[in-house]
């Protein structure tokens, strides 16, 4: 699908429909929709006078234009409050009008920048989040029907802007929002993808590709070089798989090469049974949803890649699957992670702490700071936040606040839980330096102060995507299945940083 500008009166524009909008409350439309109200003799404002038209935020009102502009129809979508109205509704707003209209048959589309008129928000910023919405929104996973229920698409959507001037910075906008609404939607094709083609050879594959079609530099681990290292940790996940693990880092060099690279690092857990320690039957297809954080790092970098901000940024991902078997390690086991610390084995389901662990250490030894991880941790960060807020945790202040706010742009909510030490107690073993599980009390707090005792001194932050990488709900523009929930922001951290 192509999104472009063009100045031109949306009377005059010749397509399948044009999106038009209208504030609730607003009885007399001004502006591009007062203009198309105009030609059509006043019926947009008879409908609003009847109440079939109440601006109502998610409203999408169809009408044929009957010849009186040149679109075939006209569209016109509820902003909801002036008062309440913002950049993340502008996405919401496009994702319902651009479905809307898919499912009418329409082909090629026209629309207002939502806001445009509005004081205080910027041209480009709401032409981004446009072109999100509509990208994200219409976004679907169809590769494994082999009959497509119908063959409706949008192939071409025109933004039609007035005024010339602002015709660059709304390209601008388009530009940056559709390489951000992209990469979030090659996550969600990575974590969508069923684990039997998605092994771990093929993710290091898929990474590999990314890298040459980037121009990124690329090298990975094998089983014997994790030996050699001394990875226990995450080789004693791998052990029960018949999938060989795989270790893979890209690098983005966009400034000197003295300056510290960020590091990225994405739980890639192809497929989770929770190992000897299996997970119940129910639900279970959901953990090929396990590999989402080495998904997000994957696509981040790639959109990193094609944005060339000047920073540099290295992704480490540990790809492997969680297997039972005569092979696999058993709770009780106790083994040895890259920097020498023992863990005992409480349950071989806290599999990703374990592969991070050995992740950052070798981030760690690469030289990579701040680190942040992305990870389906627990199950508990849907008992404590829902399916909507990803947790975040960390020993830099600063950096998770940064991320908050990268998070408010994107319209993705996290929220801080803390890292108070002295639920370190529930990590120590009889045996060994650390046990992998607590008590089952502060499951999100206790996974990530696992984790933290591997980062250490360096700066660390840790998203627990574990509740929002997958909905079953369908929200304007976060649709059905996985979510690439963090991908937007990750990029949008990435972009600020390089500009201090
Ligand atoms: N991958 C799971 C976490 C998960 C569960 C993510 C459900 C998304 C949906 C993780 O490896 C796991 O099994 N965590 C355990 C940790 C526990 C054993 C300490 C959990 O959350 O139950
Ligand atoms: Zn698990
Ligand atoms: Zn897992």
């Amino acid at each position: 699908m192509e999104i472009k500008v063009i100045s031109k009166d949306l009377t005059e524009y010749k397509c399948d429909a044009v999106i038009v909008n209208l504030f609730e409350g607003v009885k007399t439309p001004g502006g591009s929709t007062g203009a198309a109200d105009k030609a059509l003799g006043g019926l947009i404002s008879s409908l609003i006078k009847e109440g079939e038209i109440t601006g109502k935020l998610g409203e999408t009102r169809i009408i044929h234009a009957q010849g009186k502009i040149s679109a075939e129809r006209i569209l016109v979508a509820g902003l909801g409050k002036q008062e309440d109205f913002n950049y993340d509704k502008i996405r919401q707003v496009s994702a319902s009008s651009a479905k809307a209209l898919r499912n009418v048959g329409a082909k090629k589309i026209a629309t207002i920048v939502h806001g445009a008129g509005i004081g205080g928000m910027d041209p480009k910023i709401s032409a981004q989040a446009l072109a999100e919405g509509a990208i994200l929104g219409l976004y679907r996973f169809r590769k494994y029907l082999s009959e497509k229920p119908e063959e409706k698409d949008i192939e071409e959507i025109t933004i039609l802007e007035k005024d010339e001037k602002k015709v660059p910075e709304i390209n601008e906008g388009v530009k940056q929002g559709t390489i951000l609404a992209n990469a979030t939607n090659d996550t969600r094709d990575l974590v969508n993808e069923p684990a039997n083609n998605l092994t771990p050879t093929k993710l290091a594959e898929i990474a590999k590709k990314i890298a040459k079609d980037f121009n990124l530099e690329y090298h990975d681990l094998n089983k014997d070089k994790m030996w050699e290292l001394g990875m226990g940790a995450l080789l004693s996940v791998a052990q029960g798989s018949d999938e060989p693990p795989q270790l893979v880092v890209l690098r983005y060099s966009g400034a000197e090469s003295e300056e510290k690279a960020v590091g990225l690092i994405g739980k890639g857990i192809t497929f989770d049974s929770g190992g000897i320690s299996l997970k119940p039957s129910q639900g279970m297809g959901e953990m090929k949803t396990d590999m989402a954080g080495a998904a997000v790092v994957l696509s981040a970098i790639k959109a990193i890649a094609q944005l060339k901000p000047k920073i540099n940024v290295c992704a480490v991902i540990p790809c492997l699957e969680n297997m039972p078997s005569g092979k696999a390690s058993r709770p009780g086991d106790v083994v040895k992670a890259m920097n020498g610390k023992t863990i005992e084995i409480i349950t071989t389901d806290a599999e990703g702490r374990m592969i991070l662990a050995d992740a950052i250490c070798y981030a760690k030894k690469l030289g990579l700071s701040p680190i942040i991880d992305i990870a389906t941790l627990t199950g508990a960060v849907s008992i404590a936040l829902g399916k909507s807020i990803t947790a975040i945790l960390g020993n830099d202040k600063k950096l998770v606040s940064d991320i908050i706010k990268a998070g408010e742009d994107t319209g993705e909510k996290f929220w801080e839980l803390p890292l108070f030490e002295e639920y370190k107690e529930l990590l120590k073993s009889d045996i060994a330096d650390l046990k992998n599980t607590g008590n089952g009390t502060a499951g999100v707090i206790t996974g990530a102060l696992f984790i933290g005792s591997f980062a250490e001194k360096t700066p660390w932050v840790h998203l627990d995507i574990g509740g929002t990488a997958r909905k079953e709900s369908e929200s304007p523009y976060i649709t059905k299945g996985a979510t690439g929930a963090t991908t937007r922001s990750l990029v949008d951290l990435i972009l600020t940083m390089a500009q201090k």
